[in-house]
This record gives C-alpha cells, sequence and structure tokens, in this order.
C-alpha cells in the first residue's frame, strides 16, 4: 500500500505547436504523502497553474503520467473529481451572489438535499470566520474574504485533498496569515495540501515539502530546512568598536573568524552553538562586542541562487 495521495511522473504541458509552441512543464516529478502540504513555489510563468490544472484534469497533459487519490487524472477523471476540492487563480464568482447562497448551490452540485446544503454552508462560513458576512453580495467582500469564500466552496464535498493555487497573492498579512491557520487546521485534520505559492515565507510557514519550480521544471526539492541546508553555513556576525577590536576578538576566536571592517564574521554550521561559543571567548579575552546578530538562509537565498543559476546555464 501507498500513503502517496498525489504522484506526478515525467509531467508535461506544451500549449501550442510548431513555433509558437509554449513548454510551460516540461517533465516534472514529485509525490505528496497523506496528510502532508505540498508547496509548489515559483515565479511568475513557471509553470505552477498549469501543473494544478492538469492534476484537477481541467487540462490533459502532453506526456506523463499524474494520479491523484490514487486515480489516474487522464483516464480516471471522474474519480479524480470526487476526490479533491480546489480553489484555483482564476475563480470566477458571481459579484452580485451572496456567498451563503454560493456555498448553498455548491453543496447541492455536490449533492446534498437542501438542509444539509444550508447546513453545510453555515459550518463553512463558520470555520471560515465569515458566519456574518453570508448574506453579503461577494461583489462587496474584500479579496481576503473572497479566497476564504473559495476555500469554503472548495472545502464542501470533504475532500481528502485540497489543490490550492496561490491561495495568498495578493492578500494583506493578517489575511495571509488567517488562511495560514485554516490550512494548517486542514492538515491536522488529514487532509492533503497542494498548494502554490510565490511566497517563499509561506513554503517555509506552512510546507512539509516544497518543490521550486523555475521555467517548467523543479530545480530542486526538499523540506525547507533541507533547501536551506543545501545553501550552506548560518553566518555570525559580531560588531566591535572599531577595526582594531576586531582585530583583536578575531585572534580570540581563532582560525574560523574573517575581519570585515569593524566586525568579524564566522560562518557555521549550527550557527546558534557557534555564537554560544564565541560569546565566551569574547568575554574570556576581555572584549566586549556592540552586536551580534546570526542570520540563516531564506527560502529566498535557495530560490535566488537556483534561478541565477538557471539563468547562467542559458
Ligand atoms: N492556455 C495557455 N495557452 C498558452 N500558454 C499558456 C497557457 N497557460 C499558460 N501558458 C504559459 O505557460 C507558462 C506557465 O504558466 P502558468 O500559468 O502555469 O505559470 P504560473 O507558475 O502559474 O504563474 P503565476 O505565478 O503567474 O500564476 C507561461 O509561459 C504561460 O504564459
Ligand atoms: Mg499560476
Amino acid at each position: 500500500m501507498t500513503s502517496a495521495m498525489i504522484e506526478v511522473e515525467q509531467l508535461e504541458k506544451t500549449f501550442g505547436s510548431g513555433d509558437d509552441a509554449v513548454r510551460a512543464v516540461r517533465g516534472v516529478d514529485f509525490e505528496v504523502k497523506q496528510g502532508e502540504i505540498f508547496g509548489l513555489l515559483g515565479a511568475n510563468g513557471a509553470g505552477k497553474s498549469t501543473v494544478v490544472l492538469m492534476l484537477a484534469t481541467l487540462l490533459r497533459p502532453s506526456a506523463g503520467k499524474a494520479r491523484v487519490n490514487g486515480f489516474d487524472v487522464t483516464s480516471q477523471a471522474n474519480e479524480v473529481r470526487q476526490s479533491f476540492g480546489a480553489a484555483l487563480q482564476e475563480t470566477g464568482l458571481d459579484p452580485l451572489q451572496k456567498g451563503f447562497e454560493l456555498l448553498v448551490l455548491h453543496g447541492r452540485l455536490y449533492g446534498y438535499d437542501k438542509p444539509g446544503a444550508i447546513q453545510r454552508a453555515n459550518d463553512l462560513l463558520e470555520l471560515v470566520g465569515l458566519s456574518d458576512d453570508g448574506g453579503r453580495r461577494i461583489g462587496t467582500y474584500s479579496g481576503g474574504m473572497r479566497r476564504r469564500l473559495d476555500l469554503a466552496a472548495a472545502l464542501i464535498h470533504h475532500p481528502r485533498i485540497l489543490f490550492l493555487d496561490e491561495p495568498t497573492t495578493g492578500l494583506d498579512p493578517a489575511s495571509r496569515r488567517a488562511i495560514w491557520d485554516e490550512v494548517a487546521d486542514l492538515k491536522s485534520q488529514g487532509v492533503t495540501v497542494l498548494l502554490t505559492t510565490q511566497y517563499l515565507e509561506e513554503a517555509d510557514q506552512l510546507a512539509d515539502h516544497v518543490a521550486i519550480m523555475a521555467e517548467g521544471v523543479i530545480a530542486a526539492t526538499g523540506t525547507p530546512d533541507q533547501l536551506k541546508a543545501g545553501m550552506g553555513a548560518d553566518v555570525v556576525d559580531v560588531e566591535l568598536a572599531d577595526a582594531e577590536e576586531a582585530a583583536r576578538a578575531a585572534l580570540a576566536v581563532g582560525d574560523s573568524a574573517k575581519v570585515v571592517g569593524d566586525e568579524i564574521r564566522i560562518s557555521a554550521t549550527d550557527g546558534p552553538a557557534v555564537l554560544a561559543e564565541v560569546m565566551n571567548q569574547l568575554r574570556a579575552a576581555g572584549i566586549e562586542p556592540k552586536g551580534v546578530s546570526l542570520t540563516q538562509p531564506t527560502l529566498d537565498d535557495v530560490f535566488l541562487n537556483l534561478t541565477d543559476g538557471l539563468k547562467n546555464d542559458g
């Protein structure tokens, strides 16, 4: 028995043909296990939505294979559609419809009777924090409220798999955090989530595994920590009174310290431990730092490094 809820193998999508062909997805592989949040991270045009649309059976792959909940996206599209809920990037929400009505309609489409659909709509409005707004027209909702309604609509039929295409793009930090909390909640209920994002912080916060996409391929994959570790070391910076004091400090700390102006800089795989050690050495030498900082590589660094690499390769 495999616990993979989403399996993608050498998936490709080419739009158009001949000279105008756009190779949006060029052989992508990944796997998402039951209960995991998987983040597909990439800039505009990387191919994220194209992957999601193929998984959601809304686009037909040009080559390769994908299975969702064990079902093939091409030959078992109906079973696949029963298996997931999706909040996609381009949703055509009717601005004149009320949030509550939309959810009731979705409920009916998924086979609830009228009282059942009403109950489900109310439960979901509460879940996404829109209980007080269900009676308002969607046209009057803020961007964050619309995304939360999208999320509620995606959850109508209790899907075990959720596709979220850039669920927080364009939202303010508070609304973004509200969506993160909801997604984390769903994960704790065992829902498997594939989300795309342009925000490195979002992938870092939410995702168990991340694949960084650029120009239709996966440039790197791993846990956020693995990707960051691949970037190399933490950096400890110690600021001193002047360059002379920095030279003395470097001597006290030993080989690993480099003098940079009135600072010393030490690279370390375990930054916090090294930071403590360095402070002890300086104290023993009677040196009082003006300030210290510990910086860790962020997914931003990983991302820029990779995408620069791709550009340099041509
Ligand atoms: N229907 C289509 N016809 C032709 N080209 C397309 C089509 N859909 C997407 N593309 C192209 O495929 C590439 C990948 O697009 P995609 O929408 O998957 O990117 P994305 O990573 O989702 O970007 P964004 O972050 O802007 O949403 C782009 O070059 C895009 O222009
Ligand atoms: Mg997209």
